[in-house]
């Protein structure tokens, strides 16, 4: 009798398959046990082997008592098998229950950031007027920067310290750092007259600080048309301040110079807290100054009008460019810039509530 065919060495078999079989924690031990307990090198396996090797009256006994084996183990094998899936089923209710009677909790709301809200804001005032939203690329080429709106080749703004340009150098990209651009882009894309409001945002050489940002929004306006003087500049920015900010809030020019206007101003715009009275000074909205500045403005010079191909004895314009940021901060009491920038929701939430 070989050694695979004792009665030892098969109730070792069985007793260490039993065992092995009964200790498989649960269904993945179970499957990498199988191999082992009924798989082809299985002792079981062995066994069956020996069988055939036997002469013939021996093997009908032996092969009796190794498919009993096998039957035992088998038998073991499946019995575990349904008992750890039992398990696992169980397991998976308890762990995976949902409680249908929890009351569903409310998902947080966002807020929209204020100066988006300003900004839509501010067209819709524009759209209301029967302007039109007009809007162009933040990576800007020099020409429709500098060049088409009459800054000469050796403007300083042309210079890297206030410049953001576009690698690689002599590619002719800046970031924009104005939306006057579109001013551009506008009169060479669309037919006359052309009333446009374009707001964006506007790149600069700046350090981070409480008070300057590299990154700003910017609210352009233009309108060309035939027969446009200066009093519809101030009528249309006059209309803008009382409907943005409080009826008739007013608007103030101071001479300036841009080289895409002519004449050019600063524009001033009523503080819409104190509004000059000295009854609401000292006032924190405008250092009691009465006026806050916002922006420049003016005629659209001759040489813009011709670099776009419009005739500038058939046709004048205004326009005028306003900065966003300082609006937010003065109307909501942010004083440092970064917060507008940085997207902390701690700042966005508290104007939830803003139309
Ligand atoms: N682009 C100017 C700036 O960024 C602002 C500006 C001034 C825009 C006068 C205009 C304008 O359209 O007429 O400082």
């Amino acid at each position: 009798m070989p050694n695979e065919l004792t009665p030892d060495s098969l109730d070792r078999a069985r007793d260490e398959g039993l065992a092995a079989l009964a200790e498989a924690p649960d269904l993945a031990a179970l499957a990498v046990l199988k191999p082992a307990v009924l798989g082809d090198r299985s002792p079981l396996a062995v066994a069956r082997k020996a069988v055939g090797a036997l002469p013939g009256p021996e093997r009908a006994d032996a092969g009796k008592r190794v498919n009993a084996l096998s039957q035992e183990l088998t038998r073991a094998y499946d019995a575990r098998r349904v008992a750890l899936e039992a398990d696992r089923d169980a397991r998976v209710l308890v762990e995976e229950a949902v409680d249908v009677t929890v009351l569903a909790g409310r998902l947080p709301v966002g807020a929209r950031h204020p100066l988006t809200t300003l900004q839509e804001r501010a067209v819709d005032v524009f759209v209301a007027m029967g302007w039109e939203l007009a809007e162009g690329p933040e990576v800007e080429h020099e020409w429709f920067n500098f060049d088409a709106l009459n800054f000469g080749g050796d403007h300083p703004a042309r210079e890297m310290q206030d410049t953001l340009f576009v690698a690689p150098e002599g590619s002719g990209l800046v970031m924009r750092t104005h939306t006057s651009p579109v001013q551009v882009r506008s009169l060479l894309n669309r037919e006359l007259p052309v009333y446009v409001v374009c707001p964006g945002r506007v790149f600069r050489a700046d350090a981070l600080d409480a008070t300057h940002s590299p990154v700003f929004a910017q609210l352009e306006g233009l309108c060309v048309d035939e027969g446009i003087t200066m009093a519809h500049l101030r009528g249309t920015l006059d209309a803008f301040a009382s409907a943005m900010f409080g009826d008739g809030l007013k608007t103030r020019l101071r001479p300036s110079y841009f080289p895409f206007t002519e004449p050019s101003a600063e524009l001033d715009l009523q503080c819409f807290h104190c509004r000059g009275d000295a009854a609401l000074q000292p006032c924190r909205v405008c250092s009691s100054e009465g006026w806050i500045e916002v922006g420049g403005c003016g005629m659209v010079n001759p040489a813009v009008l011709r670099a776009c191909g419009v005739d500038p004895d058939r046709y004048t314009g205004f326009a005028f460019g306003m900065g966003l940021d300082r609006a937010v901060m003065v109307r909501h009491g942010v004083t440092d810039i970064r917060e507008i920038y940085e997207g902390d929701l701690r700042f966005t939430l508290p104007f939830g509530l803003e139309a």
